[in-house]
Formats: structure tokens, C-alpha cells, sequence
């Protein structure tokens, strides 16, 4: 039987971004207390290593979507850079604020930075654009906040295993039975809503692996290198319900420059 996340299906492309925010609002509690700690794998195995790794030597780096400053904290520590969280959620912004360690907050929308030109060396957009109207607007800020060759890192759940509908199929016709990850309809682009869990809902733009490449491109990026891993050894110990699907990129990380 599959085990298919529940969506809401909505008209989310309706839903405004005050909706939007209001959402992000009422689950700053869950992604601070709750994902962020369970995620921490992830983070720590995967996505932190290649954001210092990237952005090392960047002396003032804009956190894009920083929810509650787990990459702001990172770099500021690793790197000894400046960086700057910025976020349309007040709440998420309370929540980076209360856990301190040196970012600066700014509350705006991703898709309009109040940044002159130029602003930044680096940048980075971590498990956010995916949860965004505004792609190509986005993507057009990213690049006029960044100085010429600053570097911007984009981590993505990757599209292939987030198309909606995908999920976990049980096969008992199977001998000995067996379980696989089912994509769905990965070229359809769809605006819809997930309760990851019982009563979070989060909204979702998915988008195949070439709009955002070429998005990169058109808004003036050039694309250097791209990694599909994997879950890291730490999550699948922690959930080895998930070690089946390891040949499967959990998440996509583009590095750009601008
Ligand atoms: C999944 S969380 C990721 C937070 C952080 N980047 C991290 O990796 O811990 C997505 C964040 O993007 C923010 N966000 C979503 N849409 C946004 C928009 N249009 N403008 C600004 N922030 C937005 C949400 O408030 C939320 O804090």
C-alpha cells in the first residue's frame, strides 16, 4: 500500500503570501523544535560542510529564507563572516533571533531584498525556493545583491523524490516482499500544499531539475557544480526504514556564480 503524503488541493498558486507567511508563522515552533532538531543529520553531514567549503573567504554572506539561522549561525562560526538572515517570517526570525550568535535580521520577501546592488560576496538559498512563488524574481535578487563572481549555493529537496504524490510503495506480490520509492509526475509542474506531518501543512512549487537550471541561467548565473546526495550515513542509522531508497538523491546542491 502506498504511504503517500497527505495534499492539500488547493489552488495554492491562489494562496497570497500574506497566507503564505501566516503559515510559516504558525509552524516556526515545529521546524525550530521539531524538524530542525530531527533534520540535524542533514545539516551536519551534508549541506554545512559544502556551504563552508563554498562560501569560505566570503566576507559578508546573505542566508536567503534563513528561517531560524541554523546556516547563518554555521557560517558565521566556521567562516568568521558577516551574514545576514533574512525571512518574510516574523516568527521564524524570533526564533533565530532568541538563539543569537551574531547574524543581523532582515523580515522581506525573497522575491524583493532591500539590498543595493552588489551588497554581498556570497549567498545561499537552503531548502527554501522550493516553498516559493517567485522563482525567477528570486533568482533575479540573488544576483543583484551578489558583487560580480560572488558565490550563491542553492540546497533543494531534490525534485525527483519530492514530485508530489511520491512515496513509499509496499509490494507483498513481491518475493520476498520489498518496498521502493515511486516518483510520480515529476514533469508536471504543480503548486499544492503537504501535511508533512498531522496538521503542518507546508506549501510546495514543484519544478523539474531543468527549470531551475535554466532559471540559474537566465537570471544571470553561472552554474559550477552540481551534487545529488544522498541521505548521509547518520539519518539512514537513525531511520533505516529509509535505507532502501539510498540510490535516490535526497537533496540537489547547485553552486553558482554570479
Ligand atoms: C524550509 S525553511 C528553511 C529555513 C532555513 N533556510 C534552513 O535551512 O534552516 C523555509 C524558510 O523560507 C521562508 N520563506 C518562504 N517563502 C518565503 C518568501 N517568499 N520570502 C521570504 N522568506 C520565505 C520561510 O518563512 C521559512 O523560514
Amino acid at each position: 500500500m502506498a504511504n503517500f503524503p497527505i495534499r492539500m488541493e488547493l489552488l495554492a498558486a491562489h494562496v497570497v503570501d500574506d497566507d503564505r507567511r501566516a503559515l510559516w508563522d504558525r509552524n516556526s515552533q515545529w521546524w525550530t523544535n521539531e524538524y530542525i532538531p530531527r533534520a540535524d543529520s542533514d545539516y551536519q553531514d551534508v549541506i554545512l560542510p559544502i556551504l563552508k567549503d563554498v562560501l569560505q573567504g566570503q566576507e559578508k554572506v546573505i542566508d536567503i529564507g534563513g528561517g531560524e539561522g541554523r546556516v547563518s549561525r554555521y557560517l558565521i562560526e566556521e567562516n568568521d563572516c558577516e551574514a545576514v538572515c533574512v525571512d518574510f517570517s516574523v516568527s521564524q526570525l524570533c526564533a533565530a533571533h532568541a538563539k543569537g550568535q551574531g547574524p543581523s535580521f532582515v523580515q522581506a520577501n525573497v522575491g524583493s531584498l532591500p539590498f543595493r546592488d552588489g551588497a554581498f560576496d556570497g549567498a545561499v538559498a537552503c531548502l527554501v525556493l522550493e516553498h516559493v512563488l517567485e522563482l525567477t524574481e528570486a533568482l533575479d535578487e540573488a544576483n543583484r545583491v551578489l558583487r560580480a563572481e560572488g558565490k550563491f549555493v542553492l540546497v533543494l529537496n531534490h525534485p525527483v523524490i519530492q514530485t508530489p504524490d511520491s512515496g513509499f510503495i509496499h509490494d507483498h506480490v513481491a518475493d520476498p516482499p520489498t518496498k521502493y520509492w515511486r516518483i510520480s509526475e515529476y514533469l508536471i509542474e504543480t503548486s499544492y500544499f503537504e501535511e508533512v506531518e498531522k496538521g503542518i501543512f507546508l506549501p510546495y512549487e514543484h519544478r523539474s531539475l531543468s527549470k531551475y537550471i535554466n532559471s540559474l541561467v537566465d537570471a544571470g548565473f553561472t552554474i559550477q557544480r552540481l551534487y545529488e546526495p544522498s541521505h548521509s550515513d547518520s539519518f539512514i542509522a537513525k531511520n533505516p526504514e529509509f535505507s532502501s531508497i539510498r540510490s535516490i538523491p535526497r537533496l540537489l546542491i547547485i553552486i553558482c556564480t554570479s
